[in-house]
């Protein structure tokens, strides 16, 4: 696996492949790499010829009261675990090569990019949006892979790459769980064992709630408020969301007459877990 840190220096590598006609599939993480993460690798290795990881903890994307200087960084194990997967190359920038002192460029996402995690997270799309933007720039990937675990950051990065006409083809990857159906997340670290023990009722709850809507007679925010019930009894401190939602444009929806998403943000102590499921058209 090739390791480059300078822009330059991955933008020649990269056209060499791209000059004896193979294709490039971009792969961007923060790193704290898990299996979620390799499972994005195997996908991209299943679509083109040569797979570029980029490991880049991304200030732009956090609040200024949230983890930025806590995030877990683990860039050797990454590194060791990327190669071991068959990553051809890992791009690890420096925050100083990607955004200059008078870096002040924001792209910003109206619609999907609203709403859900936007509420108690209001810079964290433009963050992503902006980032991704840049990388999708920098490596000109013929596809880029990201996790459905992070729905609406899925969505929103479609749609950035629609609306500018970026030639990426943006590939979403099913949420990798733990056995017990938790869904595997850097942030989940951060859980003591009692928490780690409490965290798994967020996809039972979701799941639990997208059966109850093809019941013939369901009414969604009885659904809502009795899974809400259920999360804070199985030990969540809070819920920040859980929204059911047209599984494309993410408006607000009721019925299952189109393919859905129950997307959901709660609170373990000082943990904030996001978790998503598919709710089929009846
Ligand atoms: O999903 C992530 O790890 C990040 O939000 C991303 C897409 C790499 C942008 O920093």
């Amino acid at each position: 696996m090739i390791i480059c840190k300078t822009k330059s220096e991955i933008q020649g590598a990269l056209a060499k492949r791209r000059q004896a006609g193979e294709t490039i599939a971009a792969v961007p993480t923060m790193g704290a790499l898990h299996e979620g993460h390799l499972s994005l690798i195997d996908v991209a290795n299943e679509i083109s010829d040569q797979v570029v990881a980029t490991i880049f903890v991304n200030p732009l994307q956090f609040g200024a009261n949230e983890d930025f200087g806590t995030y877990p960084r683990t860039v050797e194990s990454d590194l060791e675990l990327l190669k071991a997967r068959g990553c051809n190359f890992a791009f690890t920038p420096d925050r100083n090569d990607l955004f200059p002192a008078d870096f002040s460029t924001k792209i910003s996402v109206a619609g999907v990019g609203e709403d859900h995690c936007a509420l108690s997270r209001p810079q964290f799309f433009d963050g992503v949006a902006t980032i991704v933007t840049k990388l999708l720039m920098i490596l000109s990937p013929d596809v880029a892979v990201f996790g459905e675990k992070d729905y609406q950051q899925l969505a929103v990065i479609k749609r950035l790459v629609r609306d500018l006409d970026i030639a990426t083809e943006i590939v979403g990857a099913p949420t990798v769980r733990e056995s017990d159906g938790l869904a595997m997340s850097s942030r989940n670290q951060y859980l003591s064992v009692e928490e780690r023990n409490v965290a798994p009722a967020l996809y039972k709850a979701l799941t639990a709630a997208a059966e109850k809507l093809h019941s013939a007679d369901h009414n969604w925010s009885e659904i809502r408020d009795a899974s809400i019930e259920q999360l804070l009894g199985a030990g969540f401190s809070s819920v920040d969301y859980l929204h059911f939602v047209d599984a494309f444009s993410l408006a607000h929806i009721e019925k299952v007459d189109r393919p859905g998403r129950l997307l959901a943000a709660a609170w373990i102590g000082k943990t904030r877990l996001i978790d998503n499921v598919p709710v089929e058209a009846a």
